[in-house]
């Protein structure tokens, strides 16, 4: 025997002394993450379609990298004194006993795949961007999220400072293309050669101030030097100015190849900043580093990047000069929002489609369809009753003609096509619609562009 249950009957009373119903709390977004929502979305195309832009432009190909990959793949490739290996990692081991991380950053996954795929037998110079995702368990503030958007592009096999220039002028068409201003800093990190004594003289210029640097520094001392260079603390920052400089610890190789950059930069005429205090938090890298900031008062890390000629050999890989650098959709989103830059808006449909009454509504989804398949983009609202309110939906959305589709039309096999900026209402042979919207709105088309001429 079943039992019927009425949905509608009063809930049961609550028996004294039972347990209260539990209040059922909604779900909620994980801290540091966010949702991208549709009115958000025009924000996103604009970024990735400079990105493909100049992706097209200098001939990268795309290549995708799973998000999970082994974990010790990025503590190989990012360094385990780095605050990404040793802080923010999310890392999990899984059902088969892998030790897997969500990926933090691109470089070491595209590195792996380079190899793996023998890429080194391709013609050099190999060139690979991406867009997606990564993950980072930082604190969340502004321009930091725990799963944030990157557009990375990588440069394989390239010693020269040739790639180096290109790549920079790439960032720099980029933000071009997007109307940001920004300063691009560039400095170089030396090379396993020479920075152990840049390393070195930096550990002696920090340890007679050590008593004043942050606990964090106090621990980069023995760990990680160059990342004193990029403190933010008041203190710590306020030694920097005095601290010793890499351009004096050059080695021949590096010296040359810096002197080279900067010629080729001032070749082309690209305005950057020479900052002899630029590091990265990430130990791949080698000789040029640099990084696109924003021009607001918070100086916004928009993207950052440089050569990482010894990674793929210490992956075990051939060794193979790289170069390339990642940028944070996020932060050059609300860079965007704040300078107020004007988004191209999304497609409106050209034609509104209303319909009155079950058999009408009927007539209109076939319509609908008919219309899509001819590339007409087309809004509706099946689910609304009533003209007025229809045609407010169609005002809304800035159709050029709304097409209505009552009972009397569809007795005689008619269709009122209304022109939404004067009003003027024309009845059409519902057979010959598609036919007559399309010139009507071929003769809208011409006439916008004749009064632009
Ligand atoms: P990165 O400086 O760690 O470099 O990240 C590149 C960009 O990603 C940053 O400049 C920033 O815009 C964005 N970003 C980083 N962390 C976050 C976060 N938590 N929230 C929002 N945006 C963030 C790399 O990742 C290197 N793999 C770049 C590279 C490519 N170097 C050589 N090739």
């Amino acid at each position: 025997m079943s039992t019927i249950i009425d949905n509608k009957a009063a809930p049961p009373p609550i028996a004294a002394g039972a347990a209260k119903p539990k209040k059922i709390i909604p779900p909620q977004l994980v801290r540091g993450m966010r949702d991208i929502l549709p009115s958000e979305w025009r924000y996103w195309n604009f970024v990735t379609q400079q990105v493909e832009a100049q992706a097209r432009a200098y001939s990268f190909g795309r290549i995708e990298t799973p998000i999970l990959e082994k974990s010790n793949l990025f503590s190989r490739a990012i360094g385990t004194t780095t605050d990404i290996v040793e802080k923010e990692m999310y890392s999990f081991v899984d059902q088969s006993g892998d030790h897997l991380s969500l990926r933090p950053e691109y470089t070491a996954g595209v590195a792996r795949a380079y190899i793996e795929h023998g890429m080194l037998s391709l013609p050099q110079p190999v060139k690979l961007y991406s867009l997606g995702q990564n993950f980072r368990h930082e604190r969340p503030q502004a321009g930091r999220y725990r799963q944030f958007w990157q557009f990375n592009f990588e440069v394989y096999g390239e010693g020269s400072a040739t790639a180096d220039t290109q790549l920079i002028l790439l960032a720099a068409a980029l933000f071009d293309g997007l109307k940001l201003p920004v300063a691009i800093q560039i400095n170089s990190v030396g090379c396993p050669t020479c920075r152990p004594a840049y390393r070195q003289a930096l550990v002696d210029y920090y340890r007679t101030k050590r008593s004043v640097l942050c606990e964090d520094c106090k621990r980069r001392l023995q760990r990680n030097p160059l990342r004193l260079l990029d403190c933010k603390q008041e203190a710590c920052h306020a030694l920097v100015q005095s601290a010793p400089q890499m351009v004096d610890f050059f080695c021949e190789v590096c010296k040359h190849h810096f002197v080279r950059l900067l010629e080729y930069l001032d070749e082309v005429e690209l305005a950057y900043q020479l900052n002899p205090y630029l590091v990265r938090g990430i130990d791949y890298y080698t000789r040029t580093v640099f990084e696109v900031w924003g021009q607001d008062e918070a100086r916004s890390v928009l993207a950052g990047g440089g050569r990482y000629d010894n990674l793929m050999a210490d992956l075990g890989g051939p060794p193979t000069p790289a170069v390339g650098f990642g940028g944070g959709l996020e932060r050059i989103i609300n860079e965007l929002k704040i300078r107020d830059v004007a988004i191209p808006l999304p497609v409106t449909p050209d034609l509104f489609l209303a319909s009155l009454g079950e058999a009408a509504r009927k007539k209109a989804l076939k319509l609908f369809e008919d219309l899509r398949r001819q590339g007409v983009l087309v809004s509706e609202s099946f689910t609304k009753d009533g003209l007025k309110h229809q045609l407010e939906i169609a005002n809304r959305l800035g159709v050029k003609f709304a097409l209505v589709l009552g009972q009397k039309e569809l007795m005689d096999g008619t269709i009122i096509v209304r022109d939404m900026e004067n009003g003027i209402q024309e009845i059409v042979d519902l057979k010959k619609v598609v036919s007559e919207v399309q010139k009507r709105l071929q003769a809208h088309q011409s006439s916008i562009t004749s009064t632009a001429v």
